[in-house]
């Protein structure tokens, strides 16, 4: 048998074929491969004639396996088969708990590689045409969770509403509200907000407006999980909201000084 191996494979943010040729050539080599609810099941048609194949999400109304009994999988099918490939959502080490699986591979002397995937913190987005940097709008972007283990709101979130960067959040459609209401605080209101849910995928929803208004637009469109959630300047960039920019992009050149408007140019 071959020897015990762990790969954290990233299968991209949901269309199929945003997925690396690294990641497809692993799941091909796999004695085992334990798929996420969020990694999409066309990608298990590279898998290996005779590949053990397992689900690890929730499904059907029954409970995902806890992360400790996922641990435990890992290892003991690794010891049993050889190549266990965890499949996942994104990119493993985005709010992958990629981490805690590979801590237990190692504790049990497995080895342990990683297949990055793409984010879909940055390819949902994209997908819409919403860059999250753009000369003159925002020259960083942060990417946080909304919720914490314990169900409230992340701390970042209070931090990242006073920046001026493009802020991406992910896992937070169940406190939408508030974390929308923290954004207001910080003097936010008409800050452009978009909401996009299974983005890449064929069952794609989205939809757009200010920190003041998201929240309703998406109950009333009936957005749910999951979704990506992009607040910032960079917003007015989708086509749904194009006229609104160019008034916005030709008010700010008239204020521009020249050395501003020919570095606007570079
Ligand atoms: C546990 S995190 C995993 C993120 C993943 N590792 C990544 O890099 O995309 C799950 C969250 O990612 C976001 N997400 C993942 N795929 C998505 C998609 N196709 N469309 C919108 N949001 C998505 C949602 O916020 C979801 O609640």
């Amino acid at each position: 048998m071959a020897n015990p191996l762990l790969s954290l494979v990233g299968a991209g943010p949901g269309d199929p074929e945003l997925i690396t040729v690294k990641a497809m050539r692993t799941i091909g080599q796999a004695n085992v491969i334990l798929y996420d609810a969020l990694a999409n099941k066309a990608l298990l048609e590279y898998a290996a004639p005779g590949a053990i194949i397992r689900f690890t999400g929730k499904r059907y109304g029954c409970h995902a396996l806890s992360q400790q009994e996922i641990n435990r999988l890992i290892v003991s099918d690794a010891r049993a088969y050889g190549h266990v490939v965890r499949l996942k959502g994104g990119d493993p080490f985005i709010f992958g708990r990629a981490a805690e699986e590979m801590a237990a591979a190692r504790n049990a002397g497995i080895a342990v590689q990683v297949v990055q995937g793409i984010s879909s913190a940055l390819a949902v987005p994209a997908g819409q045409m919403i860059p999250l940097t753009c000369r003159g709008l925002a020259e960083s972007f942060w990417v946080t969770t909304g919720t914490t283990r314990s169900g409230g709101i992340s701390a970042d979130i209070q931090l990242a509403a006073r920046s001026s960067a493009t802020v991406v959040i992910l896992m937070a459609m169940s406190r939408l509200e508030d974390i929308m209401d923290i954004f207001a605080a910080c003097g936010k209101n008409n800050t452009p907000a978009a909401i996009i849910q299974e983005g890449t995928t064929e069952r794609e929803k989205m939809v757009t407006g200010t920190v003041r208004n998201i929240a309703l637009k998406a109950r009333y469109e009936g957005l749910s999980n999951p979704a990506v959630i992009i607040i910032g300047e960079v917003v007015r960039l989708h086509p749904s909201m194009l006229p609104a920019t160019i008034q916005h992009v030709t008010g700010n050149m008239e204020h521009n000084t020249p050395h501003e408007e020919e570095q606007t140019r570079l």
